[in-house]
């Protein structure tokens, strides 16, 4: 059969369009088959083929004779799996290991999401997180403040978001979390103060949904930080026994591992690139012991911003260069641009636009050129 001159390439135009606009995170990873004309269904076919050098067949688009447009296409989901599943191998000086398989990340480039993490995290396959380290919003039980009912819906919106957590991250990654218990103050004379103890809360969800606990590091603040919340003042007065109330001047970095049968050294020797490993070995002086000595930071445009050298020690300590390093709560962007120092890739969700408009201010001059960043605003109806 005898074809107009161009047929194929138009086929191909047309894949790449298609791509283009169905998964554009993946554009940069696929590579196209050549067009096939398919006599017995009369129909064009391209195969959809990872990039690397085996050039696995990960998905296949259909078009009519004419060329005009696409008549069937591989499912998003399958094409992602199997991209996923293809390791895709990015690096020329892979190292193979003997009778192992190798870990190879999903490719997902650096990305700063304005949306609802519940959502968003829904998009993004297993293997898309190395390392996750967050600080979840308040919880502030006072209603006039909180925008939750009630505690209880606290803790629930934070397993959806730990479930999803899990879901996609590395098996035998890091989760670190960065949580305290809450004061309440008292309402009047005549009733107590109370702390809410909300990290024992949180080591159940992280418990039941496939983390094992690890460590609790405190992050220590220098003292004189926590006596503005009044908290000790009484005991100081009076000294009387039983009244003694510390001025509570550390914050939990809780650090849980994705439930996994395989011990840490597995992750280590079953990296794709033994490079990279090498590359991220913690030279020099480092923490001896689970007490972290940071200042707190201080940030104009955002409340509860995470101090760099916090997030800094804990990418040297949990992840390897250029795994992707997730933050679920972005706020001000410091995992990015903390990330992006420590030559790690970054995922960062954040659901208000004004401090997604803050990361792209203030993170934007410190990319290269050739460095790819997308901001992205999710929308529920996106493909
Ligand atoms: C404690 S702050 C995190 C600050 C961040 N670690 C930093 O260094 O800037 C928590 C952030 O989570 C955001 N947030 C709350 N609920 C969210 C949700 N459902 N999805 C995404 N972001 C959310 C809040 O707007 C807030 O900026």
């Amino acid at each position: 059969m005898k074809f107009e001159k161009g047929t194929t390439s138009r086929a191909r135009l047309l894949t790449n369009d298609w791509i283009k606009s169905t998964l554009p995170d993946l554009f940069d990873f696929i590579k196209l088959g050549l067009p096939e004309y398919d006599d017995r269904l009369e129909l064009w076919r391209v195969s959809l083929n990872t990039k690397n050098s085996k050039q696995t067949i990960i998905g296949e688009i259909k078009l009519d004779k004419a060329v005009t447009k696409i008549v069937d296409w591989t499912k998003k989901d399958l094409i992602i799996k199997r991209l996923n599943k293809s390791r895709l191998d990015k690096n020329k000086d892979v190292k193979k290991a003997k009778n192992t398989s190798l870990i190879y990340p999903a490719p997902i480039p650096n990305k700063i999401i304005l949306g609802d993490c519940i959502q968003v995290l829904d998009d993004f396959p297993p293997d898309t997180a190395q390392l996750i380290i967050t600080s979840p919003p308040y919880y502030n039980a006072k209603p006039e403040y909180s925008e939750y009912i009630d505690y209880q819906e606290y803790l629930d919106f934070l397993r959806r978001v730990i479930v999803r957590c899990h879901n996609i991250l590395s098996e035998g990654r890091f989760f670190v979390i960065n949580v305290s218990p809450v004061l309440i103050k008292r309402v009047s004379r005549n009733s107590a103060s109370k702390r809410i103890p909300i990290p024992f809360d949180i080591h159940k969800i992280l418990d039941s949904v496939g983390f094992d606990f690890i460590d609790d590091i405190m992050w220590v603040k220098p003292e004189g930080a926590g006596w503005n919340l009044g908290r000790g003042r009484r005991f100081a007065a009076d000294r009387q026994p039983l009244q003694y109330k510390p001025v509570p001047v550390t914050e939990y970095i809780l650090v849980y591992r994705k439930r996994t049968d395989k011990l840490i050294d597995w992750n280590i020797r079953n990296h794709y690139n033994q490079e990279l490993v090498k590359e991220s070995k913690i030279v020099g002086d480092y923490d001896k012991t689970n007490l972290w000595y940071i200042h707190p930071s201080h940030n104009k445009y955002h409340p509860a911003t995470f101090p760099d050298e916090l997030v800094s020690r804990v990418i040297r300590y949990y992840s390897f260069e250029d795994d992707l390093v997730l933050d679920p709560f972005g706020g001000s962007g410091t995992v990015a641009r903390v990330a992006l120092q420590m030559k790690r890739r970054f995922l960062l969700v954040e659901k208000e636009p004004e401090y997604f408009q803050l990361m792209k201010k203030t993170l934007s001059p410190l990319f290269s050129p050739d460095l790819r960043v997308d901001f992205d605003i999710f929308e529920n109806d996106k493909i």
